[in-house]
């Protein structure tokens, strides 16, 4: 492992401030959790699984809000392609669907590894398509990529950062505590 994976991106003042390079090792620590939960899927490791979902959970949540406030916007104006900013809003409406339904679940529950394993099948269709389609329309404008990279970054730390309202607690850790630790049998 190399010293910067061990450090949060958003510590490293100056890395990745490029809008596109940002976006794409949050894209690549997601797929690295995608492949993570591949591994142990089958497996009876149900803490280590409910701890990947949480991640990957909270990762594309940051990553969505992110590109939702700010990278969409821009680029829907920079690139003038209707069809393709609406479809990437829908898909991500339909991975943050997934999250919330895993957000109230555990292990435990009979559908976790399908919905996680669908959730990951989606965003990974919807990163491709951003490579393939979005980034490279976007690398043909005009658009500051360096500045919107800044902004990017500074409301990823706002984001990132526990002790503003909670925001970023991990979801399920606070669902969790919410009901006082109620496994799925209940539901
Ligand atoms: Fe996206
Ligand atoms: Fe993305």
């Amino acid at each position: 492992m190399k010293l910067e994976d061990l450090i949060p991106k958003s510590l490293l003042p100056g890395q990745d401030d490029d809008a596109i390079a940002m976006l794409v090792a949050d894209h690549d620590r997601v797929k690295d959790l995608f492949d993570q939960f591949e591994e142990v899927k089958e497996g009876r490791a149900n803490k280590q699984k409910e701890k990947i979902v949480a991640d990957a959970c909270r990762e594309l949540t940051i990553h969505t809000k992110i590109e939702d406030e700010i990278f969409y916007p821009a680029v829907r104006k920079a690139i003038k392609d209707d069809d393709l900013m609406n479809e990437a809003k829908v898909e991500h409406d339909s991975a943050k669907q997934l999250i919330r339904q895993l957000e109230s679940m555990d292990a435990g529950d009979e559908m976790f590894v399908a919905k996680f394993t669908v959730l990951a099948e989606y965003v990974r269709h919807h990163i491709e398509e951003e490579h393939r389609e979005m980034f490279p329309k976007v690398k043909k404008t005009g658009l500051d990529l360096e500045a919107l990279g800044q902004k990017m970054m500074k409301r990823k730390q706002q984001l990132m950062a526990p002790s503003r309202a909670g925001r970023a607690a991990p979801p399920m850790a606070r669902k969790r505590k919410a009901n006082g630790g109620r496994a799925s049998a209940a539901r």
